[in-house]
């Protein structure tokens, strides 16, 4: 196999990469190398990322925009340098565009409840309609059905095709001059499909509809460009793009963001208090009530400075080198059924796939104790595995750490599984 992994185009130098993640070199159950096929769910953190939450904790902690001292200056500089490195990142226009979440879940949630207490044009009502897709990670599926139950609004979503794309045969029904927000996910985390973001930013923007993007699986993977999107809300996480966890992220429009209510009320977020009313500060503090994650979001803000010195680009283009092997060598496995593009162009590094009717589980369980951790179950996808008439599938994933050697020790796997169970 050593030949089809010869002259892969683009693949980074991941011998000296790997030495950045010290968690790489484990050795588990007795003396099998550690194989992380599973940065989809989470990625794994370089040294740098690790030193700067240490450093933080060890040299510059205190509560930020709070205190008159040296400690809470300098915390507070970490915090908002880490804003400015995240709003350069995603090119967005200002710094007061990028709020800090907890996760891509929480960033998601936030909108929708900034909709959901919003006066016109925003209001959602039982005259509004809401659009999502059938690949939709869960957290971008239920804040919008208890949006759509809160208010009577009607929820509505784009289905699949057979080859796990979005079907956009119908998007003149499916957005609509009723249409007050189309979110959907630029990468599906399941399927691995790259979604048509223009056509579907065109139509919303057709008939005025807001649009917010899930860039979970995006973002660590390639360059994200928030003004080429031209959506109006861009979500995602700092635990898949080398960050701690705890740390996530909203991009919104600043006129938006400035029209909008808050939606969580607390300290930090607010200009002024009386025991009648209060008047807000503005975003996107307005949006980060309460003791923010300061050290997770210097975590991330050093994430950010060690994917840069890597570089997106290049990044992509190892990905979509070892995505591009791993199909070609998956495919060539018995039984195996990859749920989602089987083509390595416009698709992700996240591919999932059923061997014969081995249960996912057991298919998992098996690798793991060959070393190699990949995740079963929905993904967080459910509709997705209802949609093509399966239980559960495996996934792997890959990240600018993985290697081919890594894809064939998946495959040796795969083969010790189907004898495994005969
Ligand atoms: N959303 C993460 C995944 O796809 C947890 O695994």
């Amino acid at each position: 196999m050593t030949d089809a992994r010869q002259g892969l185009p683009g693949l980074l130098d991941t011998e000296a990469i790997r030495k950045d993640f010290p968690i790489l070199d484990r050795v588990i159950h007795g003396d099998k190398k550690l194989v992380y096929l599973d940065s989809a769910a989470s990625s794994q953190k370089p040294r740098q990322v690790i030193d700067a939450l240490s450093d933080y904790y060890e040299r510059h902690h205190a509560n930020v925009h709070r205190g008159i001292h040296v400690l809470a200056d300098e915390a507070t500089a970490l915090y908002e340098g880490a804003r400015d490195k995240v709003a350069a990142f995603i090119n967005a226009p200002s710094r007061d565009e990028v709020i800090f979440t907890k996760n891509a879940s929480e960033s998601l949630n936030l909108v929708a409840n900034m909709l959901g207490w919003a006066d016109e044009p925003y209001r959602v009502d039982r005259d509004t309609e809401i659009v999502i897709t059938e690949m939709e990670h869960h957290s971008n599926i239920v804040p919008w059905q208890l949006l759509a139950q809160r208010t009577g609004a009607k929820l509505k979503w784009f289905g699949l095709t057979d080859d796990g794309r979005l079907d956009l045969s119908n998007i003149e029904e499916v957005i609509t001059e009723k249409t007050k927000i189309v979110s959907f996910v630029l990468v599906s985390n399941i399927l691995g499909t790259v979604n048509p973001v223009e056509a579907i930013v065109r139509r919303a923007q057709e008939v005025g509809a807001l649009v917010l993007i899930d860039a979970s699986q995006a973002a660590p993977h390639a360059p994200l460009d928030v003004q080429a999107l031209q959506a109006d809300f861009v979500a995602f996480t700092g635990h898949k793009m080398c960050g701690p966890t705890g740390i996530g992220v909203l991009w919104g429009r600043q006129e938006l963001l400035e029209d909008l209510p808050p939606f969580l009320g607390g300290g930090e977020m607010i200009e002024t208090v009386s025991m009648h009313s209060s008047t807000y500060a503005p975003a996107p503090h307005k949006f980060e009530a309460g003791t923010p994650p300061i050290a997770q979001a210097v975590g991330l803000g050093a994430a950010v400075d060690y994917l840069n010195s890597i570089g997106m680009e290049k990044i992509a283009a190892h990905e979509h080198a070892i995505t591009e092997y791993a199909v070609k060598r998956l495919i060539e496995v018995p039984d195996l059924r990859i749920i989602g593009p089987v083509s390595a162009e416009d698709r992700g590094a996240a591919i999932s796939f059923t061997l014969g009717d081995i249960h996912p589980h057991d298919v998992g369980q098996v690798l793991d104790e060959q070393g190699i951790a990949v995740r079963v179950g929905h993904h967080c996808a459910r509709p997705v595995c209802l949609r093509y008439g399966i239980p559960a599938t495996t996934r792997a994933s890959f990240y600018l750490y993985s290697t081919p050697g890594e894809v064939d020790a998946l495959i040796d796997g795969l083969e010790h599984v189907r004898n495994f169970f005969g």
